[in-house]
């Protein structure tokens, strides 16, 4: 497979084409952002370390029986992955509340959510991802119907998947979001599946391993994903 031209730069990664028209590379840089884009910072590392973090993640999700777009690892920052119709919504699951729902519903960060709930948002950095709901969806042509009930399937599933791979590491999965994307009709995970796009606590001291590390300041960014990934028994170099 050879890589051709950069077809799309986002915040914190790149997509090329390649000469497969079935497959595109994507580049984890070390660009970090947050705040739709207001906060940015290269962070040493970053690249290399969400690149591998995502590629065993969605090795794992695949092996549970999730359809994913990735495909192999190719070097520290780059990965190949199916090229996929994004569907322009994100999929928040949360079990405890932090973030954007402490603030929009007054709940105190660390209340635990049974069962999770289940959010939309629309992808659009400009109007600040705003929350949206299944009929938004449906009228604006976003998804169908059948690909909103897949979406909501497969993100509760990956919970299920994901919630135990990190207890088992000790971690709680505060959150997360996912994106999909159609490849020959069939809805499947896109994007990535890392610290970035979800919060991690150690479950006993609640101290957080995750992109809030960057977001509130709180140092040890990288090293922090560094170390959700050993107790997940990855290693970075
Ligand atoms: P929130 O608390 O800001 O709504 O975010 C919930 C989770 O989803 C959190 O882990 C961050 C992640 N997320 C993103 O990574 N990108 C986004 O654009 C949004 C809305 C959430
Ligand atoms: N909305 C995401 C976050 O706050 C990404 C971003 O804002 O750049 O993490």
């Amino acid at each position: 497979m050879e890589k051709r031209e950069e077809l799309y730069s986002g915040k914190a990664k790149s997509v090329y084409a390649t000469d497969d028209p079935d497959l595109l590379i994507l580049l984890f840089r070390n660009d970090t952002s947050a705040f739709d884009g207001r906060k940015i910072e290269q962070l040493d590392r970053k690249g290399m370390v969400n690149n591998k973090f995502n590629a065993f993640i969605m090795q794992k999700l695949e092996a549970a029986g999730i359809p994913t777009h990735f495909q192999a690892l190719l070097s520290d920052q780059e990965s190949s992955v199916k090229r996929l119709e994004m569907i322009p919504v994100e999929c928040v699951v949360r079990n405890i509340a932090a973030g954007s729902i402490c603030r929009r519903l007054g709940v105190k960060e660390g209340m635990d959510l049974d069962p999770p709930t289940f959010e939309f948002f629309l992808k659009d950095d400009a109007l600040h991802d705003p929350m949206i709901n299944e009929y938004h969806i449906n009228s604006f042509g976003w998804a169908t119907p059948d690909q909103v009930d897949k979406m909501k399937k497969l993100t509760f599933q990956v919970n299920d998947v994901l919630k135990r791979l990190f207890m088992d590491g000790g971690m709680l999965l505060v959150d997360y979001k996912l994106e999909f994307g159609v490849f020959r009709g069939q809805v499947i995970l896109g994007d990535e599946f890392t610290p970035d796009g979800c919060r991690l606590w150690d479950k006993d001291t609640r101290e957080k391993l995750d992109k809030d590390r960057f977001r509130q300041n709180l140092g040890n960014v990288v090293q922090s994903y560094e170390v959700v990934g050993r107790r997940l028994g990855l290693t970075f170099d």
